[in-house]
């Protein structure tokens, strides 16, 4: 593996300890995904057909905005991007992102956390965003996987 970048969305917290645990053991560099606009607790709400976080998902079109960019991206062979899953997909904003750069040349590896559902056609979903890319279908990882099944997952996608 050359250099690697694991990068993450995380609304309530739950991805970005799973996101630094990963970058440690992967000897990555770290770096948040941050929306323009955060979400609050009222915007995360899945049971309001009205809140922002359903009136996106409900819109495949829908790119809520970044306000966060990686410099020369170029410079890392693996991507690792992280997200929680909502409505058994990746977040939209995660949609903006992978069409923000250029990802000729890198693999990049989904991962998600998430209430139990898997990563389910995400990794599919990205790499239709991203042209020149290589996106691996990912996994889902949880807070207490050990640091050896983290090494043993790692070793995987990178000869991928
Ligand atoms: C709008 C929304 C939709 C969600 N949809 C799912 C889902 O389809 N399946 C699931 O297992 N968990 C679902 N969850 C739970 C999150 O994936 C889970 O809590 C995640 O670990 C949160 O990560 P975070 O703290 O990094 O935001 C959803 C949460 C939200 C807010």
């Amino acid at each position: 593996m050359g250099k690697a970048l694991v990068t993450y969305f995380s609304a309530s917290g739950v991805t970005k300890r799973v996101a630094e645990k990963l970058a440690s053991v992967a000897e990555a560099e770290l770096f948040e995904i941050h929306p323009e606009k955060k979400y609050t607790g009222q915007d995360l709400n899945w049971t309001d057909r009205n809140s922002r976080s359903s009136v996106e998902m409900n819109d495949r079109s829908s790119r809520p905005a970044i306000s966060s960019r990686i410099d020369n991206i170029s410079q890392y062979s693996h991507v690792f991007v992280g997200f929680p899953v909502w409505w058994y997909r990746e977040p939209s904003i995660i949609d903006t992102f992978m069409e923000m750069y250029d990802f000729s040349n890198i693999t990049v590896i989904p991962f998600c956390t998430s209430g139990g559902s898997g990563i389910g056609d995400s990794g599919r979903n990205m790499q239709n965003l991203a042209s020149g890319a290589k996106v691996l279908s990912g996994k889902r990882l949880t807070a207490n996987m050990s640091i050896e099944e983290l090494k043993r997952w790692i070793d995987e996608v990178v000869d991928e």
